[in-house]
């Protein structure tokens, strides 16, 4: 009837969380992702990076129950455009969620069905309130990992498929040695 309470520790330096389902993502799971197609195709068979790490403490899909987990997205670039997650819609569309950011520099692109964007930064000690409807992407604008915790609804549930198909309609680049939000140019409504 009741279930049991726990705690867990998370290592604010290297993001792990004790107990945690791991889940790896390399730049080879990514296809279709970044700007640069050529780019992405040259670092693939180079070296494959891992451009993310999630650590999940996961319940039952059950309304009223919570999910915890941190990523560590790694720093890196796909020709101009910065490592970032691959983004997604909650299946539950109105599920909202909050990060917590614990190491690194970077940001969140939010985006709502409609395709208006918003670039949130993110330093350590930044909260950020995803509210519902909104896809939500990670990215690493710095030199080091971007660690983040994400609390969200456990019957939230994922949906990657129209990011991935339509992409955010904002890209985040390097130009000059600056961080830069600019129009995605493949970016289809
Ligand atoms: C979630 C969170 C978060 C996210 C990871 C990886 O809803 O579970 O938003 O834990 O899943 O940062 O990002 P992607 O799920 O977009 O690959
Ligand atoms: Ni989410």
């Amino acid at each position: 009837m009741y279930k049991e309470p726990f705690g867990v520790k998370l290592d604010f330096e290297t993001g792990i969380i004790e107990n945690a389902k791991k889940l790896v993502r390399k730049l080879s799971d990514m296809k279709g992702y970044f700007l640069d197609e050529q780019a992405w195709k040259e670092l693939v068979e180079k070296e494959d990076p891992v451009v993310y790490e999630v650590y999940a403490i996961e319940q039952e899909e059950k309304d009223g129950d919570l999910n915890f987990a941190t990523t560590v997205l790694y720093p890196g670039k796909v020709g101009k455009e910065f490592f970032f997650t691959k983004g997604h819609y909650h299946a539950k569309a109105d599920r909202a969620e909050i990060y917590f950011a614990l190491k690194g520099r970077g940001g969140m692109l939010l985006q709502t069905p409609e395709g208006k964007a918003k670039f949130i930064e993110m330093v350590p000690g930044t909260v950020v309130y995803v509210p519902p409807y909104w896809a939500h992407r990670t990215v690493n604008t710095g030199n080091e990992p971007f660690i983040f915790l994400a609390v969200y609804p456990a019957d939230a549930g994922h949906d990657y498929g129209t990011i991935k198909e339509k992409g955010f309609s904002k890209i985040v680049v390097e130009e000059d040695g600056k961080v830069v939000v600019k129009d995605n140019p493949k970016w289809k409504e």
